[in-house]
């Protein structure tokens, strides 16, 4: 680590050019209120913003310019819903006039936003830019919008109200082509032709959720995807607690921190309730599928997301750090962690979400260690991380078995990728603290 560590100041100057030189083109950002940061401007396809990973954008900001980490921050609440059964809702794609994204624009049938969300950790983004910048003025802005966004999936994404949260498309869970959602879409082979069918099936499967109203219980009944997932629950939690802390910065009355540490609460017993199971000595989490929420029994590194929501015992977290820390396990070829364990009969390292790595998903499960105090196995993930980097450099993801840039359909990813400066905050951290 002593080697990144001093390379501190140069690696801070290499995410900052990252992130700028993904910023709108000028024509763009004159029209919106908010500077916001594009996943990756080099092929053109990943111009709006995105939620989770403007999330990890502002928390690499807030190391090298947090005053665009607000802006970053503020951007996603432009086009919440702010009326509707859909109420609180933010869009996991959002600012599509402003660039002109025409197929995506006919595709939700909306003219700024997508119909549906991603990942929940944006109270989490905010609590991490306000340490390094206090700004109790956007903090109290920001607040009763969080609220609202945490409400809505209590109103909406829960019909049998035991706490967790379903999502109604694959590209929700941030995981859109992982072997997890292959049952439940019908895969029935990891050809590339397979593949890309499922990719249009994606998009098609919009067409039905607008035709029920984004209405989970209504897709459910007809048998239409319908996932509670496990790592996308897990963030949840953590990202309830974390509001709880902002309640308690701003000064709300106990009562409404005690409730959000209560909702908390209640999503982590579920987890530990309906998700979880020990089988051979290792701790399995099974996401829960259909009206019938049957569990799904095929692996991945989602459940080592349970740590970064606080969601397991402490007995349970051994096990979870002894699998991630077996160098000769499944999900540790020569670089970790990859979403699919290398035991399963579709991984491929290359191609996309089919078993890469992506820094993203390495930064929760980083968070997680330091959650449950292990602080070494944490750096040596934080390590093994900047190792990539500075292999591939920013590539959207990476091949666990070579460490180089991953695939979509035999082309690269884009290698100059926003997200991917998430390494900045993994060493910022263990500088600080280890
Ligand atoms: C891909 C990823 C998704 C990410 C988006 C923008 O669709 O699967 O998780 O948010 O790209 O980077």
């Amino acid at each position: 680590m002593r080697k990144y560590t001093e390379q501190w100041d140069d690696l801070k100057s290499r995410c900052a050019h990252v992130l700028q030189t993904n910023q709108p083109r000028a024509e763009v950002l004159k029209k919106l209120p908010f500077v916001y940061t594009c996943p990756a401007r080099e092929q053109g396809a990943y111009l709006p913003q995105w939620l989770w990973d403007s999330c990890f954008h502002a928390m690499s900001y807030r190391w090298t310019d947090p005053e665009t980490g607000w802006n970053e921050l503020q951007s996603l609440f432009v086009h919440q819903v702010t009326e509707g059964p859909e109420k609180g809702m933010i869009p996991h794609m959002a600012h599509l006039d402003e660039n002109h994204a025409e197929a995506d624009q006919s595709l939700f049938q909306q003219k700024n936003r997508s119909v549906f969300t991603q990942p929940p950790l944006v109270a989490a983004a905010v609590i991490a830019v306000y340490e390094k910048s206090p700004e109790k003025t956007i903090l109290e802005s920001l607040f009763p919008k969080i609220m609202a966004y945490h409400r809505w999936f209590e109103n909406r994404r829960d019909p049998e109200n035991n706490g967790l949260s379903a999502i109604i498309h694959p590209w929700e869970s941030g995981w859109d082509a992982s072997q997890r959602w292959d049952s439940i879409l019908g895969l029935r082979d990891n050809s590339e032709k397979a593949l890309k069918i499922l990719a249009e099936k994606r998009k098609s499967m919009v067409r039905t959720i607008l035709e029920k109203q984004c209405d989970a219980k209504k897709l459910a009944a007809s048998g239409e995807f319908y996932v509670k997932p496990v790592d996308f629950n897990a963030i949840r939690a953590a990202d309830l607690e974390a509001l709880s802390q902002i309640a308690a910065i701003l000064n709300k009355p106990e009562s409404v921190i005690k409730s959000l540490n209560s909702r908390a609460e209640k999503i982590r017993r579920a987890i530990r309730e309906h998700m979880l199971e020990e089988r051979g000595g290792r701790l399995t989490a099974c996401d829960l599928a259909g009206a019938e929420q049957k569990k799904s029994p095929r692996e991945s590194a989602a459940k080592f997301i349970l740590l970064y929501g606080k969601c397991v015992s402490g007995d349970q977290a051994r096990l979870l750090r002894d699998e991630l820390e077996d160098s000769a396990g499944r999900f540790s070829p020569s670089y970790r962690v990859p979403t699919t364990p290398t035991d399963d009969s579709r991984f491929n390292g290359k191609e996309y979400w089919r078993g890469n790595i992506w820094l993203s998903v390495n930064w929760l499960i980083y968070k997680g260690l330091r959650s449950y105090g292990y602080n070494r196995e944490a750096v040596r993930l934080a390590e093994n991380s900047l190792d990539l980097v500075e292999k591939s450099g920013f590539c959207e993801f990476f091949d666990p078995v070579s460490g180089q840039s991953g695939m979509k359909f035999g082309k690269k990813c884009p290698q100059n990728y926003g997200w991917s400066t998430i390494v900045l905050d993994m060493l910022g951290d263990c500088i600080g603290d280890c």
